[in-house]
């Protein structure tokens, strides 16, 4: 009774008590939305868009780099194949021959081609060439250490500059492989081997005992294919060369492939 809003005229049977006004009332109920329910929210737009954006990333990169979902995608011998040890076996040179490829792409190439079928007007072949198939490396030691000039003729079939032109001339590539008997021995080797050649490998231990006997000459003193046919083409390099007895033939063609000096200095210690 002390608040008479709440129970004014409680005696009467028809009035409820009700103060407000029922208009006002339903129209609050109908400006109002209904309380949102748990779990029907919408969700943001950007957040849509997002997830799709990432599903679509996903699935291209899957696309790419999925690998074809084999497990050994990845590993040094795709697809199960394991590479052939007989063969990575069966040649030991295989470093040797990739350095020596490296160096005649970097240096070589440029005159005698990639293929070393060589370039008309500009250097003569090197596959199939004499020189290159030759027993030993003496000779080509020393066309790339003191370079070439002259008519040289390749195999059977190919002359290389029949005019003689003086114009035409390898000169030393010594200092362009890096002035070592190691790079010397591997170019001379990748190209010996290279193409259908047939030529032994050749070591750093061939190429110093192969110029040895012209560590004197410059670099400038371009070989002629006539100087060049009085060096044994092997001999010196080889151990089991070395070991054999020489034949006269070959003492003499080595005494004359010494420099002048040093043979005069042998044939007068040997006339005493
Ligand atoms: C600037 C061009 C040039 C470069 C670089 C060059 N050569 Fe030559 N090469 C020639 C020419 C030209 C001749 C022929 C020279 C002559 O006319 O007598 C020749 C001749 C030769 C020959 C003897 C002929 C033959 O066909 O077998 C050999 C071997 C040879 N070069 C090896 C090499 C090697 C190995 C290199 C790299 C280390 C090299 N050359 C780099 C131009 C070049």
């Amino acid at each position: 009774m002390s608040n008479p809003k709440e129970s004014p005229n409680a005696s009467s049977p028809l009035d409820r008590g009700e103060q407000h006004d029922v208009t006002e009332l339903h129209a609050a109920v109908l400006r109002e939305k209904p309380d949102p329910v748990e779990g029907f929210e919408p969700v943001n737009l950007w957040v849509v868009a997002g997830i799709a954006g990432l599903l679509f990333w996903g699935g291209s990169y899957l696309t790419q780099y999925s690998g074809r979902f084999e497990a050994n995608e990845f590993s040094e011998f795709p697809h199960g194949k394991p590479a052939p040890v007989a063969a990575v076996a069966a040649d030991p040179l295989a470093a040797v021959k990739r350095d020596g490829m490296l160096t005649y792409n970097a240096v070589c190439a440029l005159c005698h081609g990639e293929d070393g079928a060589g370039k008309a007007g500009v250097a003569p072949p090197l596959a199939a060439s004499d020189w290159v198939n030759a027993d030993g490396p003496n000779r080509l030691v020393r066309i790339v250490r003191h370079g070439l000039k002259g008519t040289v003729k390749v195999n059977k079939d190919v002359t290389w500059n029949p005019a003689n032109d003086p114009s035409i001339v390898m000169g030393s590539q010594w200092e362009a492989i890096g002035a070592s008997n190691e790079k010397l021995a591997a170019v001379l080797t990748y190209v010996r081997t290279a193409w259908g050649n047939t030529g032994a490998p050749v070591t750093a231990q061939m190429v110093a005992d192969g110029l040895a006997p012209v560590k004197d000459r410059s670099a400038d003193d371009n070989w002629t294919q006539e100087d060049l046919l009085k060096v044994p083409a092997s001999g010196s390099g080889a151990p089991a060369v070395a070991s054999a007895a020489p034949t006269p033939d070959q003492i003499k063609a080595q005494l004359l492939a010494l420099p002048d000096d040093q043979r005069q200095a042998l044939l007068k210690e040997l006339s005493k």
